[in-house]
């Protein structure tokens, strides 16, 4: 073992009583974001006003920063940048996709994915018209219903809601000999668990920031694109910071060379800045042994909720290699559990209909946190103490 988790640990600012279970939502404060963004603001925009821009190498924070991430997803240098939301992302990667197969017409996804994914492709394709078409399966049913119609699969590895990890090499293989390409969601891998697009031979891939990556709310999301087709991307968001020159200020809108073409508009400095900070977390960190202590992690919950409370249903897949970073149970009142929970200092979430959902992050959640949850779950069970008015009342984020 060459990762100090008790290390890792101490870099994060966590209130004390609580154990955070939902850095797979947004990922707690890493010590040095504070001090980091406060010389951003006042050494770097304070003093040096727009001149931060050069001197201070803001410019340069997506590419940058896109190498950081791509080390632990497995990408090529030079494949990843950042800015905008993931939701962006994933219209630019779509539409790059589907150029790349003008004869086909369908984007195909599984029933699980994150709705901004859909939401995305439908309004992609409704803004295409000309026939193109989302079709969706069930997650298990993708590998089956990819065929010769198909132009691009549109998957998140890691399913939000129930954890179940898609075989991201197998399914991009398959996507591949059907003469399709791959788009890779990688919101709960990065950072989660050990990603290599460039072995997998994805073609295109984007996450967050915000969760397991630590940058904050907000944080701005990155994309990868395969070498191969960086420079035949004609960007739909032909942004002027996509440009090849965009300090020329031409009329007319020509790509920068590579992935840097999927840049659109001024960078998110503040927030690429505690991303910066917040990425210094990873230095040292191997994936393979966030991998192994995740899954010893989750095994360990798992084994402890259902020894202790036989209401809730497991609804992550039981073989650790089928599984993210997280676990999840379905119970009918999620919601008012995790209520409970939470005033108890156990922080986690619920995603309708039912599900709670516990986020498992071995930078700074270990056995003793794990064990601790395990036992204020099962006494909010044991006593239904979730059966309380304010419990049930729903806030706007759940
Ligand atoms: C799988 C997945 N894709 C996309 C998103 C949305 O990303 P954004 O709000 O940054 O556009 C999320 C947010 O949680 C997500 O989990």
């Amino acid at each position: 073992m060459t990762t100090d988790f008790t290390a890792t640990k101490a870099l994060f600012d966590l209130p004390a009583g609580v154990i955070y279970l939902d850095g797979n939502s947004l990922g707690p404060l890493p010590r040095a974001v504070a001090p980091r963004v406060e010389a951003a603001i006042r050494t770097e925009w304070g003093a040096m006003l727009i001149t931060a821009w050069n001197k201070a190498g803001w410019m340069d924070l997506p590419e940058r920063l896109g190498n950081r991430i791509g080390r632990l997803i497995g990408a090529e240098p030079g494949t990843v940048t950042l800015g905008d939301t993931l939701s962006i992302k994933v219209f630019q990667a779509l539409d790059a996709a589907l150029q790349l197969r003008p004869e086909r017409r369908v984007i195909l996804s599984d029933s699980g994915n994150f709705p901004t994914d859909l939401y995305m492709a439908q309004g992609l394709t409704g803004l295409l018209g000309r026939g193109y078409q989302l079709r969706t399966v069930a997650p298990e049913d993708v590998e089956a219903a990819i065929d010769e119609t198909v132009a691009v699969t549109m998957l998140t590895e890691v399913d939000y809601r129930t954890g179940r990890k898609h075989d991201m090499a197998a399914l991009t293989a398959k996507a591949h000999a059907a003469g399709a390409l791959a788009f890779w969601d990688l919101a709960h891998s990065a950072g989660a668990v050990p990603v290599d697009l460039a072995g997998a031979g994805a073609d295109f891939a984007a996450g967050c920031t915000y969760k397991y990556l630590n940058s904050g709310p907000g944080g701005p999301a990155f994309i990868y694109v395969a070498p191969r087709h960086a420079d035949q991307v004609q960007p739909v968001l032909s942004g002027w910071l996509g440009h090849d020159a965009p300090f020329a200020f031409e009329p007319g809108y020509r790509p920068a060379p590579g992935t840097a073409r999927m840049r659109v508009g001024t960078p998110p400095v503040l927030q690429l800045a505690a991303l910066d900070a917040a990425l210094d977390v990873w230095d040292g960190v191997s994936m393979a042994e966030i991998r192994a202590c995740s899954i010893a992690l989750t095994s360990r919950f798992i084994a402890a909720v259902e020894a202790n409370c036989p209401d809730l249903t497991l609804v992550t897949p039981r073989d650790p290699q089928a599984r993210g970073s997280q676990v999840s149970f379905a119970h009918a009142q999620g919601y008012a559990i995790m209520q409970a929970l939470i005033a108890r200092g156990v922080i986690g979430d619920f995603r309708a209909p039912d599900i709670l959902r516990f986020g498992v992050t071995p930078l700074y959640i270990g056995e003793t946190e794990i064990d601790r949850a395990a036992d204020i779950l099962t006494e909010v069970m044991a006593t239904r103490a979730w059966d309380r008015p304010e419990f049930h009342a729903r806030a706007k984020v759940t």
